[in-house]
């Protein structure tokens, strides 16, 4: 079936590259708005035809970021597109899979029925922690993939002596993965989170870090919070360097200037565009899609 990949605000370079190495025709689509604040998006051609892929982050400002993909999808289909995929490198949304206090709203369950009427939904690095695949809360083909091989051939690339550490439970998907994958010693920390900016991790390492290069990996770094506490200890441990890498920048708050003004080297993938994105997932996607 003839594809188009279409770029929504969020990801244009992202989904120009994935376009090229599909072969795939590539579209931008236009999105304003209005004087009172609502959306307004239009396909650049008039009618779609085949497979048409969205690609959309939803990072930075989730909820228009939402509002614009449910708009390009259904807006995709009465134009005429046979089958629908968005490609949501980072899915926003998904962190609140509980009722974490009385009225609170679950917010995975119901971006997974807004998004249902896609006919495939890829993702890199979910944050799954309560429920352990998309498919419990997509009732469509909802597919994620990891970029753990990409991080893990970086760090055996730029840091090849390196101490890897998670710096909570949730992280070994990736810290501990990452480790076993490329033979490097690693270690998980526990964290307790009191609010969004307060957190308290304790490093404790079976080794010494003294005068080694340091690497704490992540899925998210929003805040930067669960990344400061380790950063500040490690400093005191005699670590030579340290290092920050992530899947997802979201860098919510300054968080970027944080890390690197607490003297951490910070890095992080392209499924959300910042300035420190060295790791290209377009190869990734573009694998996942052929
Ligand atoms: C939480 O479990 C995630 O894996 C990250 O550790 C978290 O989202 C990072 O948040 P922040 O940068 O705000 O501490």
């Amino acid at each position: 079936m003839k594809c188009t990949v279409v770029g929504l605000r969020n990801s244009v370079g992202l989904a120009r590259s994935v376009s090229k190495l599909l072969h795939a025709r590539f579209l931008e689509l236009k999105t304003t708005s209005f004087p009172d604040g609502e959306l307004h998006i239009q396909y650049p051609k008039p009618t779609l035809t085949g497979h048409v892929i969205l690609v959309q982050s939803f990072h930075p400002n989730p909820t228009t970021a939402l509002v614009e993909t449910l708009f390009a999808g259904k807006t995709a289909q009465e134009l005429g597109a046979k089958k629908i995929t968005l490609v949501a490198p980072y899915l926003a949304y998904l962190r609140q899979d509980k009722r974490f206090r009385p009225g609170d709203c679950v917010s995975n369950h119901l971006l997974a029925e807004l998004l249902n009427f896609f006919d495939h939904v890829l993702t890199i690095d979910p944050h799954l922690h309560r429920i352990v695949s998309l498919s419990e809360i997509f009732k469509t083909n909802a597919q994620h993939i990891t970029a753990n091989t990409l991080l893990a051939e970086f760090i055996e690339k730029k840091y090849p002596d390196s101490f890897l550490i998670g710096p909570d439970s949730e992280s070994s998907q990736w810290a501990a993965r990452i480790a076993q994958h490329i033979h490097h010693p690693f270690v998980i920390l526990k964290k307790k989170r009191y609010t969004a900016s307060s957190v308290r991790t304790k490093v404790q390492t079976p080794t010494s870090v003294h005068g080694k290069t340091v690497i704490l990996v992540d899925d998210i770094i929003s805040t930067g919070h669960t990344m400061l506490e380790p950063i500040k200890q490690l400093k005191n441990l005699g670590a030579r360097r340290i290092v920050c890498i992530c899947v997802h920048g979201v860098f919510a708050e300054n968080a970027l200037k944080l890390l690197q003004k607490a003297g951490a080297t910070v890095i992080a993938t392209n499924t959300i565009s910042n300035p420190v994105a060295r790791i290209n997932v377009a190869p990734l996607i573009a694998q996942a899609l052929q």
